[in-house]
């Protein structure tokens, strides 16, 4: 059978009070399933206190590549690290184009991994690139760009179409398994080996079950659908 991860990434949404609460609700289903929430910096205390005696692990959506220093206004993953966080999401589609995030991911994803924490380096291509043919090229792009100081310990790979993100319009299991499979079959030539490939856009309770009976799709990385307790439920329920 195989190991399923199901990561929730909650963007800009919650305070530390709401989070305490989701927290509570999400602990009393008492699931088995991997899971790991991804909070906004200013929640990660509350979500890390509301979860220690829980399998649940708690990581940062982004990180500058350094332990500390003269960055205003930037978080490091190594004091995220000192608070309990295990994994930090690397180059998210948001990061891509809203912050102009593209040569920087490479030393992202190798500091997150030198001081042991674990890179869930996101990927993906957009409506006008898979339109005109362009998904591998722009996947073999970031890959080799992203991962070119990386290692594969403590390393998972999120897909994320971004015409799939927030837009209720999923790729389908067939076009998820097919960039899934295209993604580890570049993984295994440059000997990255088990890698967990997760896959994110639009996930949902209702399309969940056919996405994660595809052979290379280990798991989720849920947007929206991971706000509402019931419904990260049924997500980690499948
Ligand atoms: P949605 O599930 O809301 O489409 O978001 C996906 C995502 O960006 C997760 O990182």
């Amino acid at each position: 059978m195989k190991h399923k991860i199901f990561a929730a990434n909650w963007k800009m949404y919650k305070n530390p009070q709401a989070t305490r609460d989701f927290f509570k609700k999400m602990i009393s289903f008492d699931l088995k399933a991997e899971m790991i929430f991804f909070p906004s910096a200013l929640c990660v205390e509350a979500a890390i206190e509301a979860t220690k005696s829980s399998n649940i692990q708690i990581g940062m959506q982004n990180t500058y590549p350094q332990n500390e220093g003269a960055f205003t206004g930037e978080n490091s993953s190594a004091t995220a690290k000192s608070m309990g966080c295990t994994s930090v999401l690397v180059g998210h589609s948001e990061r891509r184009s809203l912050f102009h995030e593209n040569e920087i991911l490479a030393d992202k994803v190798q500091f997150v991994q030198s001081i042991g924490m674990k890179a869930v380096f996101c990927l993906g291509e957009t409506l006008e690139q898979r339109e005109t043919n362009q998904t591998e090229k722009v996947l073999s792009h970031q890959l080799e760009t992203g991962l070119s100081k990386a290692n594969s310990e403590n390393l998972m790979i999120a897909y994320e179409p971004v015409w799939a993100i927030g837009t209720g319009k999923t790729a389908s299991a067939a076009q998820a398994e097919a960039a899934h499979q295209f993604i580890s079959q570049w993984l295994e030539k440059k000997n990255f080996k088990k890698t967990p490939l997760l896959y994110g856009g639009s996930v949902k309770p209702e399309n969940a079950a056919e996405l994660i009976s595809q052979p290379h799709i280990s798991g989720f990385l849920v947007g929206g659908a991971s706000l509402d307790p019931e419904s990260f439920k049924k997500i980690c329920s499948v």
